[in-house]
């Protein structure tokens, strides 16, 4: 037995993916609707408006919870059902807050935990229009504060806050690719210099001084009589040196995660960004002044961990393109020796290794401190799933494999290598609307027939948690 005795561990999902309903009891719309409505956005030319019913199948979704026995479900609250319009001086739907404060309460009535991511990107579409969502640092931490704010008061009985969901996806698949709603490019060329060079590093900075406000408010006005904890969530994925005999590889591997992680991280645990990345971004990357050091530094109760994935990464020589938002190096799925990662999935960024995951648990605790970790979300999808029978599709054993895998890499690395990871939540409860990709790229421990009736099939792999979690969790 190596998790710790009151070890949480259930499943997590976001309300664009799953809820649909888009119309329903008032919600206003998100970046994300209107994302979708632009020709080629989504591969398959899907969006979330239906998704998988879950805004009106709640009893549904937690009978399942309950079935896979569940401690713990992450789920996010669409803003723009609480405030349809998204300001803090925009009418508030009543609607909306009810139907949180009812499922949280039927959650708690069948003995699980919530977990309320508060931002799953979902930004609501008015902010965007009326100034420019995340670029408007003012604007936007004042709106998400008054948000943040109207959440802890309405569901007081959350326990578990989590502000942003992957902030790294947010600002440069929102800003950089525009991969991600709403879809804006930086500048790639050597010479930009302009204000699109500079967005996904100034939406990044507006998003942790909006993360700080809301847990300066909730620390100071709802913590002490609520007595809950809040953190954020960032995603970042394992490293290895392409070639382990080269020094620079091998730091290349460091500045990947700096990247990634760290950008977030560090403000968080020390007050300033990663030396790596202002070193290479220069002034492009904003500067925290000492106000917002004193909102930023400190800012979590718990390190919030997304992750799925490793690549072998190659430090790149030269200087490095003004916008590379990697840290001048490459990543690549095979190393110096032709040896491949993992296998292939159905996302092309996704490749099962779960050393990996043990590696980043003992990478985050050294460099933060041995924080108290939740993996908000981990899980595969599995290539050509979405084209087999449903009878081949329960029988997932490729995911099976990857959450063993990984779980037991996470056990190990709690009771060899001290890390204190306290929960895990996989990725997802259920099939799901996987952004860009659409339905076509399948997350989920359970099947979702969107075709037919929204029926749930539970697969092999959401059968396999409890007891896998049953043999690991201590007794006493
Ligand atoms: C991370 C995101 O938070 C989630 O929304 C997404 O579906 C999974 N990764 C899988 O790509």
């Amino acid at each position: 037995m190596s998790l710790p005795k009151d070890f949480l561990w259930g499943f997590a999902t976001a309300a664009y993916q799953i809820e649909g309903s888009a119309d329903v009891d008032g919600r206003g719309p998100s970046i994300w609707d209107t994302f979708c409505a632009i020709p080629g956005k989504i591969a398959d030319g899907s969006s979330g408006a239906v998704a998988c019913d879950s805004y009106k199948r709640t009893k549904e979704d937690i009978d399942l919870l309950k079935s896979l026995g569940a401690k713990a479900y992450r789920f996010s609250l669409s803003w723009s059902r609480l405030i349809p319009l998204g300001g803090r001086n925009d009418p508030i739907n009543q609607k909306g807050i009810d139907h949180y404060v009812k499922f949280v309460d039927d959650l708690l009535e069948a003995g699980i935990t919530p977990f309320i991511t508060l931002f799953h990107w979902d930004l609501p579409d008015g902010l965007d229009k009326r100034y420019g969502g995340f670029l408007n640092k003012e604007e936007f931490s004042a709106d998400f504060e008054n948000y943040a704010r109207l959440a802890f008061k309405s569901i007081p009985k959350c326990k578990h806050w989590i502000t942003f969901n992957e902030p790294w996806c947010s600002s440069i698949l929102g800003y950089n690719s525009g991969y991600f709603a709403p879809g804006h490019t930086s500048d790639r060329s050597k010479s930009a210099v302009g204000d699109s060079a500079r967005e996904p590093w100034t939406v990044g900075h507006n998003i942790l001084i909006a993360h700080g406000k809301a847990v300066k408010a909730y620390r100071e006005e709802f913590k002490p009589t609520q007595g809950g904890e809040i953190g954020i969530t960032l995603n970042g994925d394992a490293c290895l040196p392409w070639d382990p005999e080269d020094p620079e590889d091998v730091e290349a591997c460091d500045r990947k995660i700096e990247f990634a992680i760290s950008w977030f991280a560090d403000p968080i645990y020390f007050g300033h960004y990663p030396e790596s990345m202002r070193k290479q971004l220069g002034d492009r990357l904003p500067t925290f002044t000492p106000e917002e050091v004193a909102l930023v530094k400190g800012s979590n109760d718990f390190y919030g961990m997304n992750h799925y994935t490793a690549n072998y990464i190659k430090h790149k020589t030269g200087t490095p393109p003004d916008d590379d938002f990697l840290g001048n190096l490459e990543t690549l799925f095979y190393s110096k020796s032709g040896e491949c990662i993992g296998p292939e999935t159905q996302s092309f960024w996704l490749r099962p290794h779960a050393q990996g995951f043990r590696d980043l648990l003992n990478w985050l605790s050294k460099r933060y401190g041995y924080p108290k970790i939740y993996v908000t979300e981990n899980g595969t999808s599995l290539k050509g799933e979405n084209d087999m029978s449903l009878e081949q599709i329960v029988e997932d054993d490729f995911r099976v494999k990857y959450f063993n895998d990984y779980v037991n890499a996470m056990a190990k690395a709690s009771a060899e290598d001290g890390v204190n990871v306290q929960g895990y939540l996989a990725w997802s409860l259920m099939d799901n609307f996987e952004w860009a990709e659409g339905y076509e790229t399948r997350f989920g421990v359970t099947y979702v027939d969107y075709v037919n009736d929204q029926k749930r099939y539970p697969k092999k792999s959401a059968k396999s948690m409890k007891p896998l979690f049953d043999s690991l969790i201590k007794k006493e």
